[in-house]
């Protein structure tokens, strides 16, 4: 198969913030009309890895995929396209799509026409996209972040030419609108405020993959909220690395409370947002989500760690004092806040003594919920750089350990819920139990209980009767 390069990925370029503004488009492909003849009843299937950033480029891919005809299979074996969708954040996820694509490329014999991409962050990385390129020659196409736009144009090229394709290009990006929408889920929605990320911690390969930080126009975020409330949306999470930064590359007069505040004002009945850098999170935004009871008081607050040290090396710009201050003021200020954060054990040369300063912190915050990670190295990054005397063991151990600290918190809040009656938005029948269904509060918490599937997408009231930690167990009341 001949491989025609357009663009590949360069480290360098994807670091560049050079200061421009945000430049805007509108997803329009060339061959739209020729691929719709080409494709009339064809299959895709698409697999998304990572974050939620991820999960809504799926659908915003999904959308262009079945406005031109085809439609999604589960049926994987008898596919025309298939889209992995892969994520870069840390080594074990790019193992999983190492070990996904081993299996799928038994397909490309059955199928010669079969389109078969790898897209997302992994492939913005020059060294893992040669890895990928040379290990799987039955993947015949490859697109970044900043290529979804014309995913239907590149799909139209590999089928026309037969050729490989490769388009990744690092660049700070743009933001591109989309006419057309497709939703996984039919009543909680994700709503992108701005992409990319500004922020560089030292151990993190987003900055790279993603470009820079850049906001969509209010009105276009406005619009789309309430066209998701006249749908019938119970639930919208306002999206972003960064959602705190939304704004400050436009010249509009808004900032992430204005905009947090306005869409408060649609009426939504529930409105989240994720994630929060602790560094901008300002004064006037824990004001806004106060004042609006259908702002969930739920506050995802990436700390990484509890050392001041630590936080200098990973590049935060927040010193423990600091996250701890911004803590004492959102307790203070809105009542019954749950917090969840993310911490890293085991970054680089990390003292036994400064791992006990991260499972200080967590005691004194008390987290409702958290994600922990064991460090893993991104190259490119400047902590991947760095020599690191920690053994794995330790860290493992450390991160159990963290874990332990974690729970007293959680165990704490899940049991202070027993005998309460909490709303809860229903999500679907419980994985575990069918005869259960599952949902979630809106301080986040999982609880399962007995109803009938025809409350799906519905808020009702259930009185928690056990705890099992990290979920509810509880009962429907008031019918
Ligand atoms: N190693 C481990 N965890 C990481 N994260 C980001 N980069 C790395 C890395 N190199 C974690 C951070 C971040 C979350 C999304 O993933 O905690 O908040
Ligand atoms: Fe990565 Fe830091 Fe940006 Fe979050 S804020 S995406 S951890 S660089």
């Amino acid at each position: 198969m001949k491989t025609k390069i357009v663009n590949t990925p360069d480290l360098l370029k994807a670091a560049s913030r050079k200061k421009e503004t945000t430049r805007f488009c509108t997803a329009n492909p060339t061959h739209f009309e020729d691929l719709k003849s080409l494709v009339k009843g064809q299959k895709y299937y698409i697999r998304t890895y990572g974050c939620q950033a991820n999960v809504r480029d799926e659908e915003t891919m999904r959308a262009m995929l079945e406005d031109v005809g085809y439609s999604f299979s589960e049926d994987i074996e008898n596919v025309d396209v298939i889209i992995i969708n892969t994520c870069a954040v840390r080594e074990n996820a790019e193992d999983k799509v190492y070990g996904e694509i081993g299996n799928l490329k038994r397909l490309r014999k059955r199928n010669k026409k079969l389109v078969l991409a790898i897209c997302g962050c992994m492939v913005e990385q020059p060294e893992i996209l040669k890895r990928l390129m040379d290990t799987f020659p039955e993947v015949n196409l490859f697109f970044g972040t900043h290529e979804i736009a014309q995913l239907l144009d590149l799909i139209y090229e590999s089928l026309t030419t037969g050729e490989r394709i490769v388009s990744i290009e690092s660049k700070q990006g743009e933001v591109v609108e989309f006419v057309n929408d497709c939703r996984n889920n039919h009543y909680k929605a994700f709503v992108n405020i701005i992409y990319g990320c500004n922020k560089f911690c030292s151990y993190c390969i987003v900055p790279y993959t993603r470009g820079k930080e850049r906001s969509r126009h209010f009105e276009d975020v406005i619009n789309e909220c309430q066209k998701l409330i006249d749908a019938g949306y119970q639930e919208i999470t306002l999206l972003g690395q960064n959602v705190n930064a939304y704004g400050k590359d436009l010249d509009e007069g808004y900032d992430f409370a204005d905009l947090l505040e306005a869409v408060a004002k649609l009426g939504i009945p529930r409105l989240r947002f994720t994630t929060s850098h602790p560094w901008d999170f300002s004064s006037k935004m824990i004001d806004v989500i106060a004042k609006y009871p259908n702002i969930m008081k739920f506050i995802h607050l990436p700390v990484q760690s509890g050392n001041d040290e630590i936080l200098r090396k990973m590049g935060r710009r927040y010193t423990r004092e600091q996250y701890l201050n911004l803590v004492k003021e959102m307790r203070e200020k809105i009542p019954g806040l749950s917090l969840s954060t993310d911490i890293i054990v085991g970054f680089p040369n990390e003292t036994e003594e400064q791992f006990q300063d991260t499972c200080s912190l967590v005691d004194i915050v008390k987290y409702e919920a958290a994600f922990t990670f064991i460090y893993s190295p991104r190259r490119g990054t400047p902590a991947a750089k760095m020599k690191d005397n920690v053994s794995k063991e330790t860290k493992v151990r450390r991160f159990q350990e963290l874990v332990k600290h974690l729970e007293k918190g959680i165990e704490e809040h899940s049991n202070s819920m027993i005998g309460k009656t909490y709303d809860v938005l229903v999500d679907g029948v419980s994985k575990t139990d069918d005869n259960m269904l599952s949902g979630y509060t809106e301080e986040n918490k999982l609880v399962h209980f007995k109803g009938d599937v025809s409350l799906v997408g519905t808020i009702v009231k259930v009185k928690i009767n056990e705890s099992h930690t990290y979920s509810m167990i509880g009962e429907i009341v008031n019918g």
